[in-house]
């Protein structure tokens, strides 16, 4: 599929409906596009590759908006593969092509191809400008924006930012889904780590006059682009998105999912509009931690398992751990039928991230839930629901 975002600017990139995990591991109901973008004019520039799987028809869709045009110019904003893969085909197909991107991409290349590009590579820094004709790209650096050597380009006449990952979405285009639910779901989990370096680039871009962002995945957005914008500032300061409580479990038996579900349900009587629960082991993983970050208040429920925690919880745990977890008000829940650790053992996870408030009184239910734990969890309802 090809389509017009200007008379000059083609969208020649992919749907992949039949990859089973993104990135080895997430899941995708809707799949996934890996976009790809040509802009003609005197001279002809490809902004980025798709992933291997998409390569025939990435080929056929440039061959549509070519013709039988040489393009000038590719210009690789990031050397990850599900937009890089096809960078050897495309130095066979297009002899005279210029690769177009920075030094740190150039020396990474090799790493993922054993390709000779030396005397076909355009090194361009921050702030440098490539003319097309009428159309003149500037070239922003954007370290980090999840890998090191990524970068974003801003196409002056036409004002359209072409953002690498950033606001990227999982799902195909034609997918028919809220683009916050699952452009959370992605930034927390593949870019959410970075922060600061997202925060560094909507400072840098907020100079721009943009007026269409151009992502690696996901739609192409062209309209109400303070609300995106709005959703990355918040997202990247690790500030929470709605006040709620998400309430993440493990359970062997069901009984610490029931104390998890009581606390809810005391939390809701008290007034929170938003009360998320999960079963960790259920639910998709990367939609916890999604949850986790979307609301002011997390609570953890899990039993002693072999002394430790339920491996699921501990899993769950190290998301948050990587991602840099903060900024949050927590409380914890713990079972265990005759020596309960697995309060002392969250609480400790908790330690090492950054502005975590964990609340002081852990509820430690003994196998099954009686009245006097329902008395402590009604103590932690009361401590979460305080201002
Ligand atoms: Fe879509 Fe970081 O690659």
């Amino acid at each position: 599929m090809t389509k017009n975002i200007t008379d000059s600017v083609y969208y020649v990139g992919v749907d992949d409906k039949t990859l089973d995990l993104f990135e080895g591991q997430y899941v995708i109901p809707n799949g996934v596009s890996y976009n790809s973008y040509v802009i003609t004019d005197e001279k002809t520039a490809i902004m980025d590759m798709v992933d291997q799987k998409a390569a025939k028809e990435w080929f056929a869709n440039l061959d549509a908006v070519l013709g039988d045009k040489q393009p000038d110019y590719l210009i690789i904003s990031h050397i990850e593969p599900d937009h890089s893969a096809n960078l050897s085909e495309v130095l066979t197909k297009y002899p005279d092509i210029k690769l177009v991107s920075n030094a740190k991409l150039f020396g990474m290349l090799p790493n993922f191809f054993e390709v000779p590009v030396e005397d076909r590579c355009v090194v361009v820094k921050e702030g440098d400008t490539l003319e097309l004709g009428n159309h003149t790209l500037q070239f922003v650096m954007a370290p980090m924006v999840h890998w090191p050597e990524v970068m974003v380009t801003y196409e002056v006449a036409d004002k359209i930012l072409f953002s690498a990952d950033g606001f990227g979405k999982f799902g195909a285009l034609d997918a028919e889904e809220d683009w916050a639910c699952e452009a959370r779901r992605y930034y927390f989990n593949i870019v959410g780590k970075y922060g600061m370096p997202v925060q560094t680039l909507l400072k840098k871009t907020a100079e721009l006059d943009i007026q269409t962002i151009c992502p690696l995945h996901g739609p192409i957005l062209s309209e109400n682009l303070e609300y995106y914008i709005g959703k990355y500032k918040i997202w990247s300061s690790y500030e929470p998105e709605d006040q709620g409580v998400f309430i993440a479990y493990s359970s062997l038996h069901g009984n610490t999912g029931e104390a998890a579900k009581e606390l809810a349900r005391m939390l809701e009587s008290k007034g929170v509009e938003k009360v998320v629960v999960s079963d960790l082991a259920r639910e998709d993983m990367a939609e916890c931690i999604e949850d986790a970050f979307r609301y002011d208040r997390l609570v953890v429920a899990s039993p002693t398992y072999d002394g430790s925690l339920m491996p699921v919880m501990q899993d769950f745990l190290y998301h948050l751990k990587i991602k840099a977890y903060q900024k949050r008000r927590v409380g914890i829940i713990e079972n265990g039928s005759w020596a309960p650790m697995a309060g002392k053992l969250m609480k400790e996870q908790f330690e090492g991230m950054k502005d975590i408030e964990v609340l002081e009184n852990t509820v430690t239910v003994r196998s099954t839930l009686k009245e006097e734990d329902k008395k402590n969890l009604e103590a932690l309802a009361k401590e979460l629901v305080r201002q």
